[in-house]
């Protein structure tokens, strides 16, 4: 087996064996050397290849190891933190099997300051990538003081982390919620921020947060992405989203559906001043998700000091009949639905204006809405119940 990339894992492996508080195991070793491409759709430009030592925090949940296959893919190194309370380290097995390569994982929690200087000390990491939250709206609704806390904390630990390491550039995960239900559609980046729900006022209120970071310090730059809707799978079909709880989003409840782990799609809201009466969304691939990311690790190498935000989505509106739609084409299933009421903390459209991402990360997202269901069909069929299946 090839030497490990960050030798000093092992100190943490053993220390782990003797119990040192707030991190536990599971640290595994490069599998071998095999490196793909970048393949992320750079619509002008040839970019230089820049090894960086990239740590992702929440890298083992759904979008976390889509983007690790990435990072390995375009030759990064990669650790991950993770404390696997909304995910599985199979994912990262999968993600092995997929790049010839295992991303070293930390069992950690990003709110316990012991767990991320240990991983930041071993690994130097030249920038991270922030994934690690809690991300239901609906949870949220009803128990905002948990994802207040939570989100909260976690991204604060870290950045406090960061600075002790001396780690100044990062990338968040942030989200199209900061926008609640905008006047002007399609968003973006400059509409006024108006969060309709915890969630989003967690997110908008964490990248306020580092934006005051970024302002008190020039040594930092931070790039704030704002997803719209990821969905979809790797098309190997080996890595997917495997929601721990009943699913909140439309596409795994829909390929859960389709697996008949339910009868019935709940269709939340028919009401709505739209064409067909159910919410538009902006969904996008994951995996161009995680290529936008490529795009801006390397934009921040290139940047002065400042707070860089960008919406990553494809600028197209599918209402969700017509998600369902494709779906059927995709399976060959009926895939039933009952309708439901309007979800709090739900609006009735939010698509994206992605220009900026192309303008200035020289992004696009390429893949289509049938791609996104065609390759999250085939994870969801090879794994009916998950990474349990
Ligand atoms: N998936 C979406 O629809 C979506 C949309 C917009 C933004 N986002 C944001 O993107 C990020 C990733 O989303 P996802 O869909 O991959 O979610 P996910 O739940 O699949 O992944 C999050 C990962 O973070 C881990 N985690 C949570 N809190 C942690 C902590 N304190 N310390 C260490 N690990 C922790 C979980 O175990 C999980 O593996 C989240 O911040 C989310 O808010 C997601």
């Amino acid at each position: 087996m090839a030497t490990p990339p960050f030798g000093c894992f092992d100190v943490i492996r053993v220390m782990a064996a003797l119990r040192i508080r707030a991190l536990s195991i599971a640290v595994m070793t490069s599998l071998g050397m095999a490196k793909g491409s970048y393949g992320f759709n750079m619509v002008a430009g040839v970019h230089d290849r820049h090894v960086e030592k990239v740590l992702v925090t929440g890298g083992a949940g759904f979008v976390g190891s889509h983007m690790c296959v990435a990072l390995l893919e375009a030759g990064h190194e990669v650790a991950v933190i993770d404390s696997l309370e909304n995910s599985s380290s199979v994912a990262l097995d999968a993600v092995a099997e997929i790049t010839g390569q295992r991303p070293v994982l930390v069992v950690g929690d990003c709110r316990h300051r012991s767990a991320l200087d240990q991983v930041m000390s071993c690994m130097r990491p030249s920038v991270v990538l922030h994934f690690a939250g809690l991300k239901s709206v609906a949870e949220s609704v009803v128990d905002p003081l948990r994802y207040y806390r939570h989100n909260f904390q976690t991204t604060a630990q870290l950045l406090a982390a960061m600075k002790r390491n001396e780690v100044f550039r990062i990338v968040f995960s942030s989200s199209a919620t900061v926008y609640g239900d905008p006047e002007v559609l399609p968003v973006s980046e400059t509409v006024q921020t108006q969060p309709a729900n915890p969630y989003g006022a967690t997110k908008l209120l964490v990248e306020q947060m580092i934006a005051d970071v970024v302002r008190a310090d020039s040594r930092w730059s931070a790039v704030l992405l704002r997803y719209f809707n990821p969905v979809g799978a790797h098309r190997s079909g080996l890595i997917g989203e495997d929601p721990t709880h009943p699913p909140a989003n439309l596409m795994p409840y829909l390929l859960q559906v389709a697996v008949g782990r339910y009868d019935a799609l709940p269709l939340c809201g028919t009401d709505y001043p739209t064409p067909d009466g159910t919410a538009l969304r902006d969904y996008i691939h994951v995996m161009d998700l995680a290529e936008g990311h490529l795009a801006a690790m390397e934009y921040l190498q290139g940047a002065s000091s400042g707070t860089y935000t960008f919406n990553l989505g494809t600028g197209r509106a599918t209402s969700v009949l017509e998600l369902i739609g494709v779906m059927r084409e995709v399976t060959g299933l009926e895939l039933p639905y009952v309708q439901h009421e309007r979800r709090s903390g739900d609006v009735a459209a939010l698509w994206a204006d992605p220009s900026k991402a192309k303008r200035e990360l020289g992004w696009v997202a390429n893949r289509s809405l049938a791609d996104m269901c065609r390759d999250g069909w085939a994870w969801q069929s090879k794994h009916p119940n998950g990474y349990c299946s």
